[in-house]
């Protein structure tokens, strides 16, 4: 007899419907999805606002996104209306779609992080993603995330300034993002997310220029999927034992990709530059992994996370 899986998860004190969600700078601000033809808000587990910063940002000059043979390059630069436009205007709209939004913030100082996540704190958001990982900003985002001391500063800061849940965003450009992951842990987040864009570049080799306006940017899609499973990997290895959820992203496009993230620690994962090819696929990978469930005879997504088997030497 098959048992129907219950698809819902529980991330510290945030629960989603299911463990899929839509990333953010893949989704923008979530109303845009109304009119993407059958697309079903309930179907997927959140949607991650684009970065967003106290104050409205331009963004870097263009080119902001190069095609690599293998993977996406993106400089966007966080460009956003700034907060209070979101908290005020943008958020009424979208907070009636029936899934949970997350705000996701960025700054270039710590003080800036909790004026932000104050803003949030007044709204109808279901948690506040920190990022402390962004490749493409002169000042704050990856420069905080790669050092322990400041990350945890960041989110402490964070902490004192809202009562929602809170989730980390981490950086895979670091030598050892246990030390980071340990760091964030200690001063209070939540939630793990793991991991944002892999620093690269692209160069036009007739004209010798870097193609991006920024020169350099985030590596995202399929090209950079084993790379970010060992990054979760290595988060686990800290948050795991701590009780930490982690939510695992970095080349998902398939159900296959994401039971792969579950099981090396992740409890839910984020799709993000399949989005741009697939905008449906989000709910394509809730159905296989329900599938997953079901041939596996298991009653939970969670029963999953870090069950990956070690062949014993
Ligand atoms: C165009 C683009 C914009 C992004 N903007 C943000 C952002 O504003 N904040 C953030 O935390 N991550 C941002 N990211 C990172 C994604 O949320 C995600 O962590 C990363 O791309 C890895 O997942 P993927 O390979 O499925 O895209 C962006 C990624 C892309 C491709």
């Amino acid at each position: 007899m098959s048992v129907e899986p219950s698809m819902e998860v529980h991330l510290a004190g945030l629960t989603l419907s299911n463990p899929v969600m839509l990333l953010s700078g893949c989704a923008g601000f979530g109303e845009e999805w109304a009119h993407v033809e059958g697309f079903d808000f309930s179907k997927v587990g959140a949607i991650c606002l684009k970065g967003t910063t106290l104050h409205p940002r331009e963004g870097n000059p263009p080119p902001r996104v190069a095609e690599t043979p293998s993977g996406m390059l993106n400089a966007i630069g966080l460009q956003n209306p700034g907060a209070r436009h979101v908290a005020e205007v943008i958020l009424p709209q979208v907070l009636r779609r029936p899934t949970r939004f997350i705000a996701n913030i960025a700054g270039s100082t710590v003080e800036e992080y909790a004026e932000v996540a104050r803003i949030f704190d007044d709204t109808g958001v279901s948690a506040i993603e920190i990022n402390i990982s962004c490749p493409n900003v002169k000042e704050g985002g990856v420069a905080f995330g790669s050092d322990p001391v400041m990350a945890a500063r960041v989110v402490a800061a964070v902490r004192s300034a809202t009562s929602k849940p809170i989730i980390t965003k981490l950086s895979p450009n670091v030598t050892d993002i246990r030390v980071v992951a340990r760091a964030v842990i200690d001063s209070g987040t939540d939630i793990i997310s793991a991991v944002n864009t892999f620093m690269g570049m692209a160069v036009d080799w007739m004209k010798e220029t870097p193609i991006l306006g920024n020169i350099q940017g985030g590596l995202s899609g399929a090209a950079i999927k084993p790379a970010a499973l060992l990054q979760v990997w290595r988060v686990y290895e800290v948050a795991g034992a701590r009780g930490i959820p982690i939510i695992g992203q970095g080349g998902i496009l398939s159900a296959r990709d994401a039971i792969e993230f579950m099981l090396v620690g992740a409890s839910a994962v984020g799709v993000g530059t399949a989005l741009f090819q697939s905008p449906l696929v989000a709910e394509k990978i809730v159905a296989g992994i329900r599938d997953h469930l079901v041939a596996k005879k298991l009653d939970t997504p969670q029963r999953l996370t870090g069950t990956l088997k070690i062949p014993s030497a």
